[in-house]
């Protein structure tokens, strides 16, 4: 099977951010999973705790989208600001009705992305909140000079201000965030970003509107059409379901060989609908402007864990879901010129996680590898790859046996990522490029497994990527296996 790699061909440079993240209030993703407070029997550093944030700093994670999700248009920021002891008790009625204290707020998130090294994406309130509010928010984290929500920030511990960067216009618009009607939300949308200051000019705020869901190409047309002179970007959800049937979408490690091809199949869907909304946005977006796709929430969702609270959409990750990671990431890599960002749902014990816990123990999952083995595609610049593939048919559901992306950094290092979909088959590669010299050096890093493959807190390590003994190089090309259900990435040093 020959895969060619053309670096004389580019769409552009993968926007790092590609490879966010997002983490809401919701189940145990934010609290156990992140926070555990200053004075759990967990290590932790400052109440974040450290086994799980020193697994995602390997990351090299861009940046992390937060409060929600839902929970974004029900949250107000001053809740969770000041004394602890002072805050709020809110119930979180989209996420199980519990009662959430407040405890973990804005400080604590940029806290967060401190210890990560990442940006913030903070996602306003629009549903349930005002304008005052959510411009307040802005200055309070923005503003470097004397102003009352400076002053409040000061007076709250935080005497510079902490430049955030990203801001969402509300959530889902259609649904939780409002059920508003596209022309509506755009309005609003406009209104609200006229108030969303910049306080330092160098330090810009990039706008993200609330984006269609799936394919609402009429969503996207009509909010960039009325409200794209106001905003940086329109987001984008789309996520991975087995079954069409949200009462019955199919479990995370229990499946079938037809729910296998149809997640894998429902997850290149992806590609169609990067496109079709790219193509909408260039046909109305202002001139002299260029709209940005930010997928905010993507991955695989199925029924939740057996026993475990169904509002807090706790799932297993299987191989399976590695597959969907690596095809989503594929993607959006040979889409850079149009996906500007991309925030897998969510960081911890919820949907497809990288990191579960169970009490003081962690897990990384198959998803997290995939992330591990990819990340040096951030940043670097997408170039030409081709693979000759057949097709795989199962009951209704078609797929490519092989899919890749590849990328070059700026010391001319390549990195090939393919994906092996088929569950029985054995692909044997032949990777062309004339960019591979006499002396090149080729280092390949293997993921693999049954597809329904997982770890667990007995055995965390049943599924861990391992080095690739049998990569064969010379000069123009070089040879590999990968093994049914497989994710390889391939550093090529070209010599
Ligand atoms: O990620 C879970 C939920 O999915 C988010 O809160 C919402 O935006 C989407 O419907």
């Amino acid at each position: 099977m020959r895969i060619v790699i053309n670096p004389n061909r580019s769409v552009g440079t993968i926007n790092p951010n590609i490879y966010g993240h997002f983490a809401e209030h919701l189940g145990r993703c934010i609290y156990e999973g992140l926070w555990v407070g200053e004075n759990s029997p967990i290590p932790n550093e400052n109440g974040l705790r450290s086994d799980v944030v020193g697994a995602l700093k390997r990351l090299n994670i861009p940046v992390l989208r937060w409060p929600g999700g839902c929970f974004a248009d029900t949250y107000h920021w001053r809740d969770g600001v000041g004394p602890v002891s002072g805050r709020k008790t809110i119930v979180n009625t989209n996420w199980g009705g519990v009662t959430e204290d407040n405890r973990f707020g804005t400080h604590e998130f940029m806290e967060l992305c401190r210890q990560l090294g990442c940006e913030a994406y903070f996602s306003g309130n629009v549903g349930s909140g005002t304008v005052q509010e959510f411009s307040d928010w802005v200055e309070y984290c923005n503003m470097p000079g004397v102003s009352p929500m400076a002053d409040l920030r000061r007076a709250n511990g935080r005497q510079e201000p902490f430049n955030v960067k990203y801001w969402g216009i509300g959530n889902e618009a259609w649904g939780c965030g409002g059920n508003m009607r596209p022309e509506y939300y755009a309005d609003l949308c406009m209104r609200y970003s006229t108030y969303l200051r910049v306080y330092d000019w160098d330090h810009m705020i990039y706008k993200i509107a609330s984006g269609a869901n799936v394919d609402d190409y009429e969503w996207t047309r009509k909010v960039a059409q009325i409200a794209g002179k106001t905003i940086d970007a329109v987001s984008l959800h789309y996520y991975t379901l087995p079954n069409d049937d949200w009462q019955h979408k199919g479990s995370a490690t229990a499946f079938t060989r037809e729910e296998y091809y149809s997640t894998l199949a429902k997850t290149l869907r992806m590609k169609e609908l990067i496109t079709e909304h790219g193509r909408i946005l260039r046909s109305v977006e202002p001139k002299g402007r260029r709209l940005g796709l930010v997928v905010d929430e993507w991955g695989t969702w199925y029924d939740v864990e057996p026993g475990t609270n169904p509002g807090f959409l706790y799932q297993q990750n299987a191989m399976r879901d590695a597959l969907v990671a690596a095809l989503n990431l594929n993607i959006f890599n040979n889409h850079c010129d149009t996906v500007v960002m991309a925030n897998i749902a969510q960081t911890v014990n919820v949907l497809q996680a990288m990191a579960l816990t169970e009490g003081s123990k962690m897990l990384l999952t198959p998803t997290y590898h995939v992330f591990d083995m990819y990340k040096r595609h951030q940043g670097a610049r997408q170039v030409e790859s081709y693979a000759e593939t057949k097709l795989i048919s199962h009951g209704d559901w078609s797929v490519p046996d092989i899919h890749v992306s590849a990328s070059e950094d700026s010391n001319g290092k390549l990195l090939l990522t393919v994906v092996n979909l088929s569950d029985e088959a054995s692909a044997p590669l032949e990777v062309l490029s004339d960019a591979i010299g006499a002396r090149a050096t080729v280092a390949g890093t293997l993921l693999t497994g049954r597809t329904d493959a997982f770890n667990a807190f007995d055995r965390p390590d049943a599924v861990k990527p391992v080095s690739m003994s049998s990569v064969r190089v010379e000069s123009g090309r070089f040879t590999a296996a990968l093994p049914p259900c497989s994710v390889a990435a391939f550093e090529i040093d070209c010599g």
